[in-house]
């Protein structure tokens, strides 16, 4: 099921920007987060059908379309919401920097929690809001809150804060009891509480996604902002939604999208939604699990040749995090080491500034390939 899909001239994002790095053709990319193999069969078979059809004209949200995300969120989060909180636009970038341009003013205070998906720099930035960061703790290999710098951050005025849930691209499932401190401080400060969960289906076992919208009727200033993109390969058809319970939080963002004529999606993401959050659970589950078998393979690899490095604990996401600092190798250098190979992955300096000597293997990609991959790694990067 989850078998490498040749992906070279398609106009993919990942292997064909980079084709000018290599001095070879057959070169293997582990960096942009979309997935390697093909998506589940039922929504090939929709989308094959609504392209028979061959008209392509305006095309509506309808009922199917609000209930299939509803039950999704009840099925697989254990959440009710509402149809009508539902705000469907086309990518959860635009929908997050939309999100920061309606909830707060030029210059406001904007926190991210770092090491975080590099493009939440630009998000804050480009919007000319004052990006706090705070960084995460860092034990042992693992990620936590740093809930005290969180309060003094708070408390020193920030208005609004975009959380990644699940955290790419340490891994981080967060738990209810951080969730739940977290919304408390928002809570206490009324910082507005922006969650993107585009991540949310890509769950190793035994941990369990806690959607913030757990806390929607403790804390009303909560938006989730979500997409089937990262689950069922789906990125180039641009299914983003926000769910918004506050009316008035929603009619503010929802005039915005009116007024910049990007509320609704186009005719293939609707039937692509709508196939994957009814027809497809078996195949998630599936990829979890060969998201983990390729996380294990990754990890009895790192043990054998690199015993100095350290491998985040994936919970969530398909996207490994590598800390080679030991090695001490920055990560240019790491770069043009697999380059070399014909290899790339993803530089941890792009995610936070404390992470040189960082890389971020995607792990969307078959068992063969990471195989491959991995080998060209070790030929890549000297291990002393
Ligand atoms: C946390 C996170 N948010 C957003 C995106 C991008 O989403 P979209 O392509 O829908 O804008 C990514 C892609 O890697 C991501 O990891």
């Amino acid at each position: 099921m989850f078998n490498t899909l040749n992906r070279f001239n398609t106009r993919s994002a990942k292997w064909d920007n980079v084709k000018a790095q290599f001095k070879r053709d057959d070169y293997l990319v582990f960096s942009v987060a979309d997935s390697d193999y093909p998506t589940a069969e039922p929504i090939i078979e929709t989308l094959k059908k609504r392209v028979e059809h061959g008209a392509f004209g305006y095309t509506k949200t309808d009922d199917h379309y609000f209930n299939a995300i509803c039950e999704w969120f009840e099925r697989r989060y254990q959440t009710t919401i509402n149809p009508s909180w539902i705000l469907p636009s086309s990518k959860v970038l635009s929908l997050l920097s939309t999100a920061i341009d309606v909830y707060t003013n030029q210059n406001d205070q904007v926190l991210i929690q770092t090491p975080v998906y590099h493009v939440f720099f630009p998000l804050v930035n480009q919007n000319h809001r004052t990006l706090i960061e705070n960084p995460l703790c860092y034990s042992d290999g693992k990620y936590t809150m740093d809930f005290n710098d969180l309060e003094t951050s708070f408390k020193n005025g920030v208005k609004l804060m975009v959380l990644c849930n699940p955290h790419n691209p340490v891994g981080r499932v967060w738990r209810y009891d951080e969730l739940d401190s977290l919304v408390r401080l928002c809570k206490k400060y009324d910082v507005i509480l922006l969650s993107d969960e585009i991540h949310a289906d890509l769950i190793l076992d035994p941990n369990r996604f806690v959607t913030v919208g757990n806390f929607f009727n403790v804390y009303k200033n909560i938006i989730i902002v979500h997409a089937p993109s990262k689950t069922f390969n789906l990125a180039g058809l641009h299914s983003a939604y926000a769910v918004i319970p506050s009316s008035k939080l929603r009619n503010a963002l929802k005039s915005t999208l009116l007024k910049r004529f990007t509320l609704g999606q186009n005719a293939m993401a609707i039937e692509a939604l709508i196939t994957a959050y009814t027809q497809c659970d078996d195949w998630v589950d599936a990829q979890n699990k060969h998201i983990s078998d390729n996380y294990k393979i990754l990890s009895s690899f790192l043990i054998e040749h690199y015993p100095n490095s350290q491998l985040a604990p994936l919970e969530g996401t398909y996207l490994a995090w590598l800390d080679f600092t030991k090695y001490r190798y920055s990560c240019k250098e790491m770069d043009s080491f697999l380059i070399n190979q014909g290899i790339k992955l993803s530089q941890g300096s792009d995610f936070g500034k404390q992470c040189d000597g960082f890389l971020r293997m995607n792990l969307a990609v078959s068992k063969n390939q990471l195989i491959e991959g991995l080998g060209r790694f070790k030929k890549a990067i000297p291990n002393k």
